[in-house]
């Protein structure tokens, strides 16, 4: 077939398909970060920090002194004078990073190192943009949603994957006495390298696992599961991504002295929130938006908040999202008969399945029984912020939002 004839075609097939007037959105794409891969390559941070830092060494609760990762990262920085910050809770507490901003200005650190999962990573961004911070309070980053153009530099050793943090310029911060979790960001937090060593998930728990596993599942969706747009690359890009999260799962929770699939999950995590699969698509965000609130509420994992809201999310936007619902069940679950809305259902009940086969229960009474006014409180609150249209079609109201909650009590 010639040319034309081919253009014929595919033009003939989008009319068919009543695709003709989607097209890709305009977009631009920076990503600073540099990734080093691989395994055994801790020690590198000793060529990435610029020489003469006085470096601030964030990390967790714990972990990574009984890993081996501690003393990794400490030879590394041999050469250089550290300060560290230990104690960074799971869902990074304001108060708790207020301690180390204290530490940062009365120490005068110049360089930040995050040793830590997502949450360190966030920790440590919001630091990072809180230390040139001129404004009143750095609570006002969160609450008025100020975007940080330049931030401290830093650096990260990832311990855990699932968030995209590492290579990403977002963050979310939680504060405990009022009960909110906000996101923040802006070019000026993209790490300025992340390690990423696979045999670092050799450590962590099971659970923790099939955390980050539904974490990266559900960013591919928050920014797939919306409406086609003819963007056939970042389809396939967060397909591929599904099916070796898909692929891989069993596996890492097997046996996560696998580095194959150890490798694998990691790159993905990463890949699934980079932001690259979302450039010139629509993206959708509503389950995490929701989702923080259960964590915010009942300290539920992140990841476990995703899997409560996604499928009813999914449920009941049926209709704006069953064409992305069909094709996904098709190409990532080779679902291949029935009608159109029939596939859709299979998608929704697919990717519930995959949350079951990684023991991530899927409503919200298995996590909590006080769940009676959730749904109620959840509406107020986005009504008092303002959200008043979710998702990709910012039409989503907070009654909506109640109607959701209350379907995946
Ligand atoms: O604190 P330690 O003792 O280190 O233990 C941690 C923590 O208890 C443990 N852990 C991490 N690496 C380990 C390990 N245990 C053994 N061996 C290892 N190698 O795992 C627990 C969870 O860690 P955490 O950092 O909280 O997990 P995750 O990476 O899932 O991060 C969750 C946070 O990231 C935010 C979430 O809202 C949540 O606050 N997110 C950040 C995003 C971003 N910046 O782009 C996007 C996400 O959607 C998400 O919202
Ligand atoms: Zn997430």
């Amino acid at each position: 077939m010639d040319f034309l004839n081919r253009v014929k075609k595919i033009k003939a097939t989008l009319v068919k398909k009543n695709l003709k007037f989607f097209k890709m959105l305009n977009f631009e794409f920076q990503n600073s970060t540099k990734i080093i891969f691989g395994k055994d390559t801790i020690g590198k941070l000793s060529t990435e920090i610029p020489t003469n830092s006085k470096v601030l060494m964030l990390y967790g609760g714990g972990s990574v002194k009984k890993n081996g990762i501690y003393e990794q990262v400490k030879k590394g920085l041999s050469n250089f004078e550290v300060i560290e910050f230990g104690g960074i809770p799971a869902n990074p507490e304001y108060e708790v990073l207020l301690k180390a901003l204290e530490i940062i200005k009365t120490e005068n650190i110049t360089y930040l190192l995050a040793v830590g999962g997502g949450s360190v990573i966030d920790g440590t961004k919001f630091l990072a943009s809180a230390a040139l911070y001129e404004g009143d309070s750095p609570w006002d980053i969160l609450s008025k949603f100020i975007r940080t153009e330049k931030g401290m530099p830093f650096g990260t050793v990832l311990t855990m994957p699932a968030t995209g943090s590492e290579m990403n310029s977002g963050a979310v911060i939680t504060r405990a006495e009022t009960q909110e979790k906000f996101g923040m960001g802006g070019p000026g937090l993209f790490p300025q390298f992340s390690i990423l060593d696979p045999q670092v998930i050799q450590s962590i728990p099971k659970n923790q696992i099939s955390n980050g596993i539904t974490d990266a599942f559900t960013h591919v969706l928050e920014q797939y599961m919306t409406y086609p747009i003819n963007a056939f690359l970042q389809d396939r890009f967060a397909e591929s991504i599904m099916q070796t999260l898909i692929e891989v799962a069993p596996m890492v929770l097997e046996n996560p002295f696998y580095y194959e699939a150890a490798a694998n999950y990691m790159w993905s995590c990463t890949m699934a929130l980079n932001g690259l699969i979302q450039k010139g698509v629509p993206t959708d965000w509503a389950v995490h938006s929701i989702g923080h609130e259960l964590t915010a509420k009942f300290g539920i994992d992140h990841a476990r908040t995703l899997a409560i809201i996604a499928p009813s999310h999914y449920r009941y936007n049926f209709e704006t999202k069953k064409k992305k619902l069909a094709q996904f069940a098709e190409r990532v679950f080779g679902v291949h008969t029935g009608t159109l809305e029939e596939k859709a259902t299979a998608g929704i009940d697919k990717i519930e399945a995959f949350f079951h086969s990684v023991n991530i229960p899927t409503k919200l009474s298995e996590y909590t029984s006080e769940f009676e006014g959730t749904a109620e409180r959840i509406e107020a609150r986005f009504i008092e912020r303002n959200w008043l249209g979710l998702g990709e079609h910012k039409s989503l109201t907070p009654a909506d939002v109640k109607k959701i909650v209350e379907m995946s009590y």
